[in-house]
Parts: structure tokens; C-alpha cells; sequence
């Protein structure tokens, strides 16, 4: 990426002038384009898992119509002919206030899953969170990140050596916070991958970071590729931890001298109780609505949140965002960067690298377009004031 020429103007030159030469993007601008062709690209059993959520979904669909309730109020003549994106959290500068979203098994949308996915986000200067149950180990990932930031996406283990395992490895690979995340001690009821009759674990998809740990070798009777089912048995039983309550948030933090998040946070007395237990901050989202069908929206529990701690921890945000205007109305209400979830992986199925990238590409050019023309120089000049609540209007 260049520094010194806007994201959004860079972005629409580039593909203005590939139209002159007739060439048209390859991968589709508008989301629900980009989405209408993942599905397309992916096949049944990868589209039910990567576009199912909890349930009739009714969560998902929420989490997109709460961010249509959300208007923004555009001021004009404010001088904005530069724009700058950066931010600041846990102590790190970024120069874009979006990262990736921990996303499991991209194995099974491109062959270069995840590794793919960290390269597109290192062109993009974009952060990347990356999933425990991703397809290629965390070490691997980190290489492709290079200097860009990334962080580790903690799903707890009944078994205590090997989740401090996963806490020592993402230390020592580079990862500079952990996110561990709280609303998944059960997976959802999901109806798109229950009818596929599908679990991608179980063909030993997303189970790399568990098959590169000697703590994990050490339950197994044969090398995992000797006998996948067991394997896959064995992953079951040390993923996901039903028991777990906020006290063993301590635990965490003896275990790692990285940052903590708490991730899937969607009231401001769990916001509480995680700063009480010692969190350096929280990311609002349901998952995508992947785990409570009819939960409350994150965007809608995301101001409460941060009026609890916005103060004094870091307020991330993702579930529902699909558009530079999404971006914009996040901040706006309060969070200090977003996560992009199914948009970047839809790039993915669709192109690889370069579709994540280009997915990428656009919803920064987007953001950064909404975000002059609505009046803002910077995203630190938004507040809530840069929008209009429905319920507000004349
Ligand atoms: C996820 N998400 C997720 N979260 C997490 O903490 N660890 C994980 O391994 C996964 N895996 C995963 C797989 C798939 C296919 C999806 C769609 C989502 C949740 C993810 O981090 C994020 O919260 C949501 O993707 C946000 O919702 P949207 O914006 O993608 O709808």
C-alpha cells in the first residue's frame, strides 16, 4: 500500500482505468453480488457452513438490520481532502481500524485457507485475528502476516496443558493479544450444517493447531494420519469447555503476558465483569449470529457497552459488517476497530488471495469515501453525533 494517496480515490482510479481496457472487477463490488457468488463458488456443505448461523438466522439477519436503523448525518464543507484511517489499540497504532475476524476451517472455501487470507491482509496493511481451529498451524500463519499484526483467537481446552500450549505458541509466533472467546462453550444449533449432516472437524479440517502440539500427540494411540476419526474424537473431546465461568479468566492471565480480549460480549454487566477479571478489553458480537438464534444485535448492545468501558478498556465490534458505511456507524457508536467476518472469506471462495484482497480493497476505499463524505477527516473525529437513530427522526 502506498501512504500517501487516500485509499478511496487510489481504489476507483485504478478500476476506472481498467475499464477503458474493458476490464471489469473480478470480483463483485456490491456484497450481495460478492456474496451470490461465493455461494456459487463454494460447494453445498462449505456455503451451509460459512453462511448458516444459529437457528431461523434471525440473529443474522438482525445483526445487518440494526446498522439500517443507524443513519448517518453527513456535514458539509469540513475540508477533508485527507482522511486519516488510523487507529490506536492495546497500545498498537493501526492504519486501518479494520481486522480480520478469526474465521475456522477456511480450508474448505480455498485450498490456501487461512495462509491466503493472512497474505491478502499483510498487502492490505490489514491486521488479521486468527481462529484456534484454523486449517494451517498458527506458526505457518504468522510467516505470511510477516510484519503485520496479528492476533490469536483462544478457544479454551478442558485440557489445561494444551491450552497453555496454545498461549505459549501464539507468544512465541508473534501474536501480540489474545482473544479468547466466550460465547462458544457449546456450538450452536445450526439447521444449514445439521441438514448436510456436516462438521468439518471430523474430515480433519481446522484441527491444525492441535496436530502440530505434542500436548495433543500425547492423547493419541496413532499419528493423526493413521487414523483421522480418532483424531478428530480426540479434538472433540478438548475442544470447547461448558464448565468454564469468569474466574477462569485468572487462569488465563497467569498463563500469557499478551493483552487479553474478550470476545463475544453483548452486555454491559459481562463488559464489567470481564474488565473486573482482568480483560484488556472486549469485542461486542454474537458470533454472527451463529450461536443464539433471536439474540440481541450487536450493533445494538455496542453503545451500552462502551458507555460501561469504553473509558478504560478496548471496545472491538464485529457481526453484520458488509459495507464502508457499517464501518463508519461501528465507530461512530463507540468501537476503537471492527472485525470483517463472512465478506473477506466470500472474497476468498471466490479468488483466493486476491479476492480477499480486493474485498479488502474496496471496504477500506468505501470507508474511506463515506468517511470524507460525511464530514470527517479522521476516525477519531467521529462520535455519536455523526449519526441519526430511526427512532429519532422528524
Ligand atoms: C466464525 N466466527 C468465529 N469466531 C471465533 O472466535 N472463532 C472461530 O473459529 C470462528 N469461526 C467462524 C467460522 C465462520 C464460518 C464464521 C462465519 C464465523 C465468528 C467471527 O469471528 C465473527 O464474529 C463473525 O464472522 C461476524 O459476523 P459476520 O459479520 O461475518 O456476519
Amino acid at each position: 500500500m502506498s501512504d500517501d494517496e487516500p485509499r478511496g480515490r487510489s481504489r476507483v482510479t485504478e478500476i476506472y482505468l481498467n475499464g477503458l481496457a474493458e476490464v471489469t472487477p473480478e470480483v463483485p463490488v456490491d456484497f450481495e453480488a460478492l456474496e451470490a457468488a461465493a455461494l456459487d463458488a463454494m460447494d453445498e456443505k462449505a456455503l451451509g457452513y460459512v453462511k448458516g448461523s444459529a437457528g431461523g438466522e434471525k440473529t443474522a439477519a438482525n445483526n445487518e438490520a440494526a446498522f439500517d436503523r443507524w443513519r448517518i448525518e453527513p456535514e458539509m464543507l469540513k475540508g477533508v481532502e485527507t482522511r486519516d484511517l488510523s487507529v490506536e489499540a492495546l497500545g498498537t497504532e493501526f492504519d486501518v481500524p479494520v481486522m480480520l475476524a478469526p474465521i475456522g476451517c477456511q480450508f474448505i472455501v480455498h485450498e490456501e485457507g487461512e495462509l491466503a487470507s493472512a497474505r491478502a491482509a499483510a498487502a492490505q496493511d490489514v491486521p488479521m485475528c486468527l481462529s484456534t481451529v484454523s486449517s494451517y498451524d498458527m506458526e505457518s500463519v504468522a510467516e505470511e502476516l510477516g510484519d503485520t499484526t496479528g492476533w490469536f483467537q483462544f478457544y479454551w481446552s478442558p485440557d489445561r496443558e494444551l491450552a497453555a500450549s496454545f498461549l505459549d505458541r501464539a507468544e512465541a509466533a508473534g501474536y501480540e493479544a489474545i482473544v479468547v472467546t466466550v460465547d462458544t462453550p457449546l456450538a450452536g444449533w445450526r439447521p444449514r450444517d445439521l441438514e448436510n449432516a456436516y462438521l468439518p472437524y471430523l474430515e480433519g479440517v481446522g484441527i491444525a493447531n492441535y496436530t502440530s502440539d505434542e500436548a495433543f500427540l500425547d492423547r493419541l494411540d496413532h499419528p493423526p494420519e493413521e487414523n483421522t476419526l480418532a483424531t478428530a474424537q480426540a479434538f472433540l473431546d478438548t475442544f470447547g469447555d461448558p464448565s468454564l465461568t469468569w474466574e477462569d479468566l485468572d487462569w488465563l492471565h497467569e498463563q500469557t503476558d499478551l493483552p487479553v480480549v474478550v470476545k463475544g460480549i453483548l452486555s454491559r454487566a459481562d463488559a464489567r465483569r470481564a474488565v473486573e477479571h482482568g480483560a484488556d478489553g472486549v469485542f461486542v458480537s454474537n458470533h454472527g449470529g451463529r450461536q443464539v438464534d433471536g439474540s440481541v444485535a450487536a450493533l445494538e448492545a455496542l453503545p451500552g457497552v462502551v458507555d460501561e468501558i469504553g473509558d478504560e478498556a478496548f471496545v472491538g465490534f464485529d457481526s453484520g459488517i458488509r459495507r464502508g458505511a457499517d464501518v463508519l456507524k461501528a465507530l461512530a457508536l463507540g468501537a476503537d476497530l471492527v472485525l470483517v467476518g463472512r465478506p473477506y472469506v466470500y472474497g476468498l471462495a471466490v479468488d483466493g488471495a486476491d479476492g480477499a484482497e480486493a474485498v479488502l480493497a474496496n471496504l477500506l476505499a468505501d470507508f474511506d469515501l463515506s468517511l470524507g463524505l460525511a464530514g470527517h477527516d479522521s476516525v477519531t473525529d467521529l462520535d455519536r453525533d455523526a449519526l441519526v437513530h430511526e427512532s429519532e427522526l422528524p
